[in-house]
């Protein structure tokens, strides 16, 4: 049996994802916060909870543009996008995680699921920029308010963007720290190590 080595995450797609994660966690609990001042999470004041979730919501849409930039430039891009190919192996990959069928079909690095996932957010993220953009200054972007059915249902669009969020992102960790532990361990190290029987 010999241990083979390969590079999964090289070293920029580690931090980026470590920031990501990280910024999304603060939008999550910051944005709880102004949604509802509640005492359990009264460390921040509400000012400082917004300004928070600005700050956070800046960098990870910087690094989610970042993202696609350097998919392009080092033609990884289709790595982490949906495409034709995955629709047609979706209900395979659906079968294996929902027990009707004993193994895993083949991927590329990511499986269908988790490309989808990640390409919704990126869109997903899109529309929580615009929506979040109109709602802090609605007395600017007014003219956009009745594509979106006025204020109240834009305040719900954006805050089904933080459901979206949070219940895909507890998915993503679910699988990520259940699936394969050499897969988790390599978005600490960049290497996963695999056994190879001859
Ligand atoms: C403790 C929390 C987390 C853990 C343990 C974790 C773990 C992982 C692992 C192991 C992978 C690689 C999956 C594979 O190789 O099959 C991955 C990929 C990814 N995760 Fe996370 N993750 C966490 C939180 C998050 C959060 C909060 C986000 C953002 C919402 C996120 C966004 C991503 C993205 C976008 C990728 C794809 C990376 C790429 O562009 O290549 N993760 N994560
Ligand atoms: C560039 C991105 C974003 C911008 C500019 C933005 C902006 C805003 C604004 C202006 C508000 C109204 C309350 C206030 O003025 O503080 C708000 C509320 C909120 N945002 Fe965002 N946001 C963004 C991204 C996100 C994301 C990614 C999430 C979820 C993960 C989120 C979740 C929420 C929630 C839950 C509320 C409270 C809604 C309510 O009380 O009905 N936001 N956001």
């Amino acid at each position: 049996m010999t241990i083979k080595t390969e590079m999964l995450h090289p070293l920029l797609i580690r931090i980026y994802h470590w920031l990501l994660a990280a910024s999304v966690v603060v939008i999550i609990f910051t944005s709880l916060y102004t949604h509802n001042p509640v005492k359990i999470l009264a460390f921040m004041d509400m000012g400082g909870a917004r300004m928070v979730k600005f700050i956070f919501s800046y960098i990870a849409f910087f690094l989610m543009i970042a993202r696609v930039y350097y998919g392009i430039v080092t033609r990884d891009l289709d790595h982490i996008l949906f495409n034709r190919q995955d629709l047609k192996d979706l209900p395979g990959f659906l079968k294996f995680y929902f027990f009707m069928s004993e193994k895993e079909p083949p991927h590329a690095k990511y499986n269908p699921g988790q490309k989808l996932i990640f390409t919704s957010w990126l869109l997903v993220f899109g529309f929580a920029a615009l929506t979040g953009f109109i709602l802090y200054d609605h007395s600017r972007f007014g003219r956009l308010l009745p594509f979106f059915g006025g204020l109240q249902y834009l305040r719900f669009l954006h805050y089904l963007v933080f459901l979206y969020f949070v219940a895909t992102t507890m998915l993503h960790v679910y699988l990520a720290v259940t699936e394969d532990p050499a897969k988790l361990q390599a978005m600490f190290t960049g290497h996963m190590r695999r056994k190879e029987t001859p």
